[in-house]
C-alpha cells in the first residue's frame, strides 16, 4: 500500500523531503481529554492498552487533531515483562510495579520468551486494527523497551531513584545479569518482529534508563544489547527495509558507536547540541529529537523560537542539509501539557523546515 504522507520514512532513509517530519514521544496520553474519557470507559490503562479496538482509538486521537506525521502504537514497554509472568499493575501517582520481580539467579533461570501468538496476541492485533483504520494516511510506528530498560523496571520491581538493585545485580553477579539481560533480549527481537509481522512500519527502542550507567557499564549492559537487536533482527532490504530507531536518555556521548550498530536512526535527548548529534553520526544514521519536553510549557513564540533554532542547529550540522532529521522531543509529554502548545510546535516544525 503506497502511504499518503511518507515523510517519516523518507527522512529515516535520510532521502529528501518537501518538509522535516514531526512526531512526539508519548503523544497519546493523559493531556489530552478524549483520552481521559476512553482511559475513563476502560477503567483503567492496562484494560485500555489490552484492548486492541481501545488501543487503537487513543492511538489515533492526537492524529485528528495535529498533522503529525506518524502514528505510534498505543501500548507500554512493560508488557514484555507482564509477558514473561512478572504481573504488571500501576498503582495511582507511583507508576507502575510487579508483583513478581527478579530477585534471584532462580528467578532468571525461570525466565523465558513468551508467546507472542497468545501472550501478547492483544499488542499485534492492535497493530493490525490501527493499520486498517489509519488507511495509508502515515505510517504506524512499533516499538519496544531496550534490554537493559526493562530489565532495571523487572529488578526493581519498579521504577526507581538510584537503580541499587539492578546495578548491584550488574556488579555482584555479571553473568547473571548477561542471563537476565540475553533472554529478555530474545523476547525483544521477537516482539519487534511481531509488530512488523502485523503491520508496524518502523520500530523504536525506548532505552530510557541506559544514560544512568557509568560508561564501562553501558557499553556492557546495554549497547551490547541494542547492538544485537540492531544486528538480529530481521527487517528486509532497500526501501521496503523496516527502519529501526534507538532513543536512548543521556545517550550524547555513544551517538557515533550507536550509529555504528546497523540501526537506520538514533534518537537523542536534549543535552546534545543538534548540530554536534548531526557531526556525531556523521551521515550514517538519521537523527530523530531532540527538543526539551519543557519547551511545550512556554509561550507560542518561544515553542517557534526553540523549533527554529532546533533545525537550523541540524542544518548546520550536517552539511547545509535539512535531511535525515525526524523532529520529536528529547522525551516523553507530561500530562499537564497544553494541546493547543502542541499544535503550535508541530505548525512551526512544518512551516519552518518547507522548502
Ligand atoms: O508515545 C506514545 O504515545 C505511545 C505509548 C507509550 C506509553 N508508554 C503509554 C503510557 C509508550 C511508547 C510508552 C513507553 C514507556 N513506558 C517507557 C519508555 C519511554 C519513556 O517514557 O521513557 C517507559 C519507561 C514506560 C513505563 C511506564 N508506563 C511509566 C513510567 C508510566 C507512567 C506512569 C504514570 O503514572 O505516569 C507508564 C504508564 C503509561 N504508559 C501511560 C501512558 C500514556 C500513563 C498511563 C495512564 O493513563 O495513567
Amino acid at each position: 500500500m503506497t502511504l499518503k504522507n511518507d515523510r517519516f520514512l523518507r527522512a529515516l532513509r535520510r532521502q529528501p523531503v518537501d518538509r522535516t517530519p514531526v512526531w512526539l514521544m508519548r503523544q497519546a496520553g493523559r493531556y489530552l481529554p478524549e483520552y481521559r474519557a476512553t482511559r475513563k470507559q476502560a477503567g483503567s490503562f492496562l484494560a485500555m492498552a489490552k484492548n486492541p479496538e481501545l488501543a487503537c482509538e487513543v492511538t489515533l486521537q492526537p492524529l485528528r487533531r495535529f498533522p503529525l506525521d506518524a502514528a505510534i502504537l498505543f501500548s507500554d514497554i512493560l508488557t514484555v515483562p507482564d509477558a514473561m509472568g512478572l504481573g504488571l499493575y500501576f498503582v495511582e501517582g507511583e507508576g507502575p510495579k510487579f508483583r513478581h520481580p527478579v530477585r534471584s539467579a532462580d528467578d532468571i533461570a525461570r525466565l523465558a520468551v513468551p508467546d507472542m501468538e497468545t501472550e501478547l496476541r492483544y499488542v499485534t492485533d492492535a497493530v493490525r486494527t490501527i493499520r486498517r483504520e489509519l488507511d495509508g494516511s502515515v505510517p504506524l510506528i512499533g516499538f519496544s523497551g531496550s534490554p537493559w530498560t526493562l530489565a532495571c523496571y523487572m529488578v526493581e520491581g519498579g521504577g526507581s531513584k538510584d537503580f541499587a538493585k539492578v546495578k548491584s545485580l550488574a556488579l555482584n553477579d555479571p553473568a547473571a545479569m548477561h542471563r537476565l539481560l540475553g533472554v529478555v533480549t530474545d523476547a525483544v527481537i521477537a516482539y519487534l518482529s511481531a509488530q512488523r509481522a502485523a503491520g508496524a512500519q518502523a520500530l523504536q527502542v525506548f532505552d530510557t534508563w541506559g544514560g544512568v550507567l557509568s560508561p564501562r557499564m553501558y557499553r556492557e549492559f546495554s549497547l551490547r544489547y541494542l547492538q544485537r537487536i540492531a544486528r538480529e533482527l530481521e527487517r528486509g532490504d532497500g526501501d521496503q527495509r523496516t527502519p529501526l530507531i534507538l532513543f536512548g536518555k543521556g545517550n550524547a556521548a555513544y551517538l557515533g558507536e550507536l550509529a555504528d550498530s546497523g540501526a537506520e536512526a538514533v534518537g537523542a535527548d536534549w543535552l546534545v547540541e543538534l548540530g554536534d548529534a548531526a557531526r556525531a553520526v556523521g551521515g550514517r544514521v538519521a537523527v530523530q529529537g531532540n527538543l526539551d519536553p519543557v519547551t511545550l510549557y512556554a509561550s507560542p513564540d518561544a515553542i517557534r523560537d526553540e523549533v527554529g533554532r532546533a533545525l537550523d542547529s541540524w542544518r548546520d550540522g550536517n552539511g547545509g542539509s535539512r535531511e535525515g532529521h525526524v523532529f520529536n522531543l528529547g522525551h516523553g509529554m507530561s500530562p499537564d501539557m497544553d494541546p493547543e502548545h502542541v499544535a503550535v510546535l508541530v505548525d512551526a516544525v512544518h512551516t519552518l523546515s518547507a522548502r
